[in-house]
């Protein structure tokens, strides 16, 4: 991969004068959480180099972040504090959590705070001006953090124009933290700079969530693999029999597109090697754990077979692709993948990219991270990229401008 540093277009924090200052850094601590007990602080993980960088700068850190849509009212079941506490352990270092992010006991916590000391503010989503990008509300969080500077590092919210992501940005100097850094240079450095072969391996349920960032892959990839429900959408497209399976029956006019594009391309003659589809599948009755993995041919599904996965035979065909690769950017489960008998294709995937680390993984956000991190032993180390965002991710890949990283300042 490219060094970090030549394709962001923003001012990292690695160049500003920090040292010693009150900094307000925005987290995206939106992590899943039942009874008060993180399931995955895959996001709250990530954010420590940043923590660990400013505290060696002497610097005094203030968190914000949001949790969960408690729609501008406080609901306890979101409070950031069990993140405050997973934090702290990660860090090894006590945090001081105030149960505010405005007002006068924040202000009084930051102040009487030293230097080298970690504040995290509670869930700015109890006010609805967070959402509402409210000027004042922003004003407010700035001036009563006492805050020098913003540091951006909620990669998984820059997508959104909220007041700690956009509106914060005109009150305080802002700046990104390493983490959004890294995953722009790696997601965006991939999409226009990859070393090729660029192999683009996409599933999860909806073409119509993904139809930009695949538009975008026929431009820039030089082979797409496509699998997961999204999957059945192409090949009732090409009028196969799919069954009871999961699928969108209002995309022929986009999937038409996208092949029209293809053949402009690669001309019409190689599109079905351009964009592969699965040419068996596996299928089952129904949808839960206790079904066995029976394998077919995509021609020989039943009316009421449901396919839960790609075959066999289009996983050695996935496997090779990828090996072919120089740069994969995966995005999207190959089939329901929380079931183990259907979770072939996509442990598959996972285990070419992680036998081959010469080939640059970009593991996107959502599902697919999640998926990747639980089979991985080594945390997603395996991985060159594995991302914080599910929609952020999303849509930097598609090629767009995210407002939570326009509104920082340039390089
Ligand atoms: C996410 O998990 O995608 C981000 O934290 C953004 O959350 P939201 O979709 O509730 O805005």
């Amino acid at each position: 991969m490219k060094t970090v540093g030549k394709i962001f277009h923003k001012r990292s924090m690695r160049k500003a004068p920090l040292a010693g200052k009150t900094v307000l850094v925005r987290a995206d601590y939106n992590v899943p959480m039942r009874d008060g007990v993180i399931q995955d602080d895959f996001r709250i993980r990530s954010s420590v180099p940043t923590i660990k960088r400013l505290l060696a700068d002497g610097c005094k850190v203030v968190i914000i972040s949001h949790l969960g849509r408690p729609d501008g009212k406080r609901v306890e079941e979101f409070s950031l504090e069990p993140a405050a506490q997973r934090l702290a352990e990660l860090l090894e270092q006590e945090i001081r959590f105030v149960d505010d992010c405005i007002g006068p006991r924040v202000k009084m916590a930051i102040k009487r705070a030293p230097s080298k000391s970690v504040l995290m503010l509670e869930n700015v989503r109890f006010y609805a001006e967070e959402e509402a990008n409210d000027q004042d509300f922003a004003r407010q969080i700035a001036e009563d953090s006492g805050a020098q500077y913003f540091v951006q590092d909620g990669f998984g919210v820059v997508h959104r124009a909220h007041a700690s992501t956009e509106a914060i940005t005109h009150f305080l100097p802002s700046v990104a933290g390493l983490l959004l850094e890294r995953e722009y240079e790696r997601i965006v450095g991939a999409m226009k700079q990859p070393r090729r072969p660029l192999v683009a391996l996409l599933g999860g349920a909806k073409v119509s969530d993904k139809i930009q960032v695949i538009n975008r892959l026929v431009k820039v990839a030089d082979q797409i693999v496509i699998g997961g429900a999204m999957a059945n959408t192409f090949l009732a497209h090409a009028g196969k029999p799919i069954g009871k399976s999961k699928a969108e029956t209002d995309q022929d006019e986009v999937i038409s597109g996208i092949y029209e594009a293809i053949s402009r391309k690669v001309s019409a003659e190689f599109r079905d090697n351009f964009l592969v589809l699965p040419t068996d599948v596996a299928v089952a009755k129904a949808v839960d754990a206790s079904q066995e993995r029976r394998v077919i041919p995509v021609d020989e599904v039943a009316e009421d077979d449901l396919i839960l996965d790609i075959g066999d035979a289009s996983i050695e065909r996935a496997a090779a692709a990828l090996r072919r690769a120089h740069t994969v950017i995966w995005n999207g489960t190959l089939g329901m993948a929380e079931f183990p008998a259907f979770a072939h294709g996509s442990a598959r995937a996972a285990l070419e990219l992680a036998e081959h680390p010469e080939i640059a993984s970009i593991i996107g956000g959502g599902d697919t991270a999640d998926f990747v991190l639980h089979w991985d032993a080594r945390g997603g180390d395996s991985f060159t990229h594995v991302s914080t965002g599910g929609g952020a991710s999303l849509e930097l890949m598609a090629g767009e401008k995210l407002p939570g990283i326009e509104a920082l300042l340039d390089a």
